[in-house]
């Protein structure tokens, strides 16, 4: 399918040498398309790639960036455990055309975090405070500050990010409209295993019997759904909350964390609940916390 790229994918690890390629690129017209990541990439993080290069086209410059940022977890979250497999992730961009995979250090990310002398950073105000942003406080600060740091850095005309995270992809949107990054946003559908599971990297923590339990987020979904299409008008969120606890105790060692539904754009609560409104939940399946949404 499409043109095959076997040669070379370049890895980049200094965030200076990054910036002059990126430079260069711009000056000599090169449209640059952008993915960041958390690496250990799956079919989800490269749909997201194919996006970024039918964005650019042939000519143009594709970067992946892999980096897990710590400043986006909290304590006692899975920073140090989270999953890594640089060479793995490098023969997957390899497979997609990636022109750059730009793999930085903290060192060099964070400059002076240990001695206390990093000190800036990037924060919405309104659409971090629900939903991920309640659950894990710091959790979106950390976010919009590397990604605005990975604009700096790349400098790309197009990033794309998945839906998957949806809050994080409005919050990405509205940081770009508010700050005047010279870039477009891009969201790409989500990914799925075929038993309806949303592929993330932390699926992998889902050992034995819990890999199955993971499905009642979709259960969930799918189940708002058929509900709301059997009633033919909206519901109240009452009811849908009822019926989404009902699904997530089918699982024995699943807990909801929260749902909710809302204006897709806005993340503004409903009080009805229609087609068109959106839906996110976050469930622990045994320790594991997985997140899900979808447009109803
Ligand atoms: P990560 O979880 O690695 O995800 C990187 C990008 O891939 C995000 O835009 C995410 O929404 C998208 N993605 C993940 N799973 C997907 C799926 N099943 N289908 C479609 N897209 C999917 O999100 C992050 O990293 C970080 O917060 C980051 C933006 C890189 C900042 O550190």
């Amino acid at each position: 399918m499409g043109v095959a790229h076997c040669e070379r994918v370049q890895v980049i690890r200094s965030v200076a040498a990054m910036q002059r390629l990126a430079r260069r690129w711009q000056r000599q017209g090169e449209r640059i398309g952008f993915v960041p990541t958390m690496g250990y990439l799956h079919q989800g993080h490269l749909s997201l790639v194919r996006r970024a290069r039918a964005a650019v086209g042939p000519r143009g410059k594709v970067v992946v960036s892999i980096y897990v940022n710590p400043t986006q977890f909290g304590p006692g979250e899975d920073f140090a455990r989270y999953p890594r497999d640089l060479q793995r992730d490098l023969a997957l961009c390899r497979g997609e055309g990636v022109d750059v995979v730009f793999a930085p250090s903290d060192a060099d990310m964070y400059p002076g975090r240990a001695k206390g002398c990093f000190t800036t950073f990037v924060v919405e105000e309104t659409l971090s405070r629900v939903m991920e942003g309640r659950s894990r406080p710091g959790h979106f600060r950390g976010v919009t500050t590397v990604v605005a740091k990975l604009f700096n850095i790349v400098q790309p005309d197009v990033a794309v990010f998945g839906a998957k995270d949806w809050q994080q992809a409005v919050i990405v949107r509205r940081m770009v409209a508010n700050l005047n990054f010279p870039v477009r946003i891009l969201v790409s559908p989500t990914v799925r295993e075929p038993d309806g599971l949303a592929m993330s990297s932390r699926n992998k923590y889902l050992k034995g019997d819990l890999r199955q339990q993971a499905t009642v987020l979709w259960r969930a979904i799918q189940g708002v759904r058929r509900h709301l299409l059997e009633k033919g008008r909206p519901a109240p969120v009452r009811e849908l909350r009822a019926l989404v606890r009902g699904v997530v105790a089918t699982a024995p060692q699943a807990r909801l964390d929260y749902v909710e539904f809302f204006e897709p754009e806005t993340l503004q609560p409903l009080g009805m609940v229609g087609r068109g409104a959106h839906m996110a939940l976050a469930v622990f399946v045994g320790g594991t916390r997985l997140i899900d949404n979808a447009r109803l």
